[in-house]
């Protein structure tokens, strides 16, 4: 096997990000290369998530380097390291979708928690090597949600980094799992880690299996707006802007062995968000028949164990690091929504693909 290195001029020792080619992480690739000086590895094993495509505007970045593989597969992540010397590394990939992980949890236990095993060994057999600043600077810092902390009761406050983790769908269980490993390899050998926990994300380049890319390309396609159950379930919506930036306070200032969550305090039920999406679809594109998008909301049966209610109490990085969000909801929804109106190819790229196979499984049955 052969893994190349990746140095900058300045000889800025690189990062090491996992599941780069997702929605989260392309943003933070693309966030990270405009204003830092270190190389960026993306180690993505390209699930039908991951697409390369978006980074076609900087493939000729020397500042980035793509490896097509699984965090799960030692021999590879070790040789990496080797041969990369990473001051840190960010575990973005996973499994993350809700939906998904009912109709067939496997995927998720493989990767979200015998993956992050496997990368977290890695990890301590090579911080095990470093020697002085390099051993004190190097960081493990694991992505993960809200939805550890189970579901809210309507009068309950927000979560706190202290909640007890109360997971209720395979995703949310296999995540917690990791995140319990992630605190163990602190505890137990010393590994240098941050957990974030965050609310809904939302923006540029989220797959449309997700609820707000969802609605919009099926605004855009004529077909009905699927709200599951009563629609009154609400999340805490962060811009995907705002939680790159909440990564990279954490990764420079958080303290070794923390856990930070991160929430934008927007919290919205479903049918808020999707009748937001249809007041913005209304003004930049309106129907050809003068009706608003709202005419195509249709209520389906609901996903089961669905959690009611996510809300995060951020004030621990806001106090400790001084982070704070700048997108509004309304301002986010719609940068959003103007992304996706003027990134056509990219959706249309990803519907006529096996996407149009999970359309048929979750909602053909609804
Ligand atoms: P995503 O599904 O869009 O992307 C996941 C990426 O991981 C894909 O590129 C995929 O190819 C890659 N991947 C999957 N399995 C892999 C493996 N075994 N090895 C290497 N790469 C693999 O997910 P996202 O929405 O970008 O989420 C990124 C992270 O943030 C996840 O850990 C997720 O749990 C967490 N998170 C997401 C949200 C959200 O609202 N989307 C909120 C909080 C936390
Ligand atoms: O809370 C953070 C989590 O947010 C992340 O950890 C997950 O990776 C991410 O997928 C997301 O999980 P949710 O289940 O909250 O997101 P999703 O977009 O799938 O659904 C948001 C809400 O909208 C949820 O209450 C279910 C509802 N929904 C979703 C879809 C896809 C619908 O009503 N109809 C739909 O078609």
């Amino acid at each position: 096997m052969t893994v190349s290195s990746i140095i900058s001029q300045d000889k800025v020792r690189p990062i090491l990000v996992t599941g780069g080619a997702g929605f989260i992480g392309t943003n933070f690739i693309f966030d990270w290369l405009k204003a830092e000086k270190a190389p960026i590895i993306n180690l993505d094993k390209l699930t039908y998530a991951g697409n390369l495509d978006n980074f076609k505007t900087i493939s000729s970045d020397s500042n980035l380097e793509f490896v097509h593989g699984d965090i799960g597969d030692a021999e590879l992540v070790k040789a990496i390291l080797e041969r990369n010397k990473p001051q840190a590394i960010l575990n973005f990939a996973a499994e993350s979708h809700v939906d998904r992980s009912i109709h067939g949890p496997g995927d998720f236990i493989d990767t979200n928690v015998v993956g992050t095993f496997r990368l977290l060994e890695c990890a301590r057999d090579y911080w095990e090597r470093l020697r002085g600043e390099e051993g004190r600077e190097f960081r493990f810092l694991q992505i993960s949600t809200d939805e550890v902390y189970g579901s809210l009761q309507p009068s309950q406050d927000a979560s706190t980094e202290e909640n007890a983790f109360v997971p209720n769908s395979p995703y949310a269980a296999s995540k917690a799992a990791a995140d319990h490993l992630v605190r163990a390899w602190h505890r137990t050998y010393g590994l240098p880690v941050l957990t974030t926990n965050c609310s809904n994300n939302y923006g540029p380049y989220q797959f449309p299996e997700k609820l707000i890319p969802l609605m919009i390309s099926h605004a855009l396609g004529g077909k009905q707006l699927p709200i599951y159950g009563d629609g009154l379930h609400s999340r805490d919506w962060l811009y995907v802007a705002d939680h790159c930036s909440a990564v990279k306070t954490v990764l420079r200032g958080g303290r070794v062995g923390e856990v930070y969550n991160i929430g934008g305090r927007n919290e919205k039920t479903n049918k808020e968000v999707v009748l937001a999406i249809c007041g913005v679809l209304d003004a930049e594109i309106p129907r050809a028949d003068g009706k608003s998008y709202g005419e195509q909301i249709a209520s389906v049966p609901d996903r089961p164990g669905h959690d009611r209610r996510y809300a995060m109490d951020a004030s621990k990085i806001v106090s400790e690091l001084g982070w704070a969000p700048q997108e509004t909801f309304e301002t986010g929804l719609r940068k959003t929504v103007r992304w996706y109106l003027s990134n056509h190819d990219w959706l249309a790229g990803i519907m006529s693909g096996s996407y149009r196979d999970w359309i048929q499984k979750n909602y053909g049955v609804r």
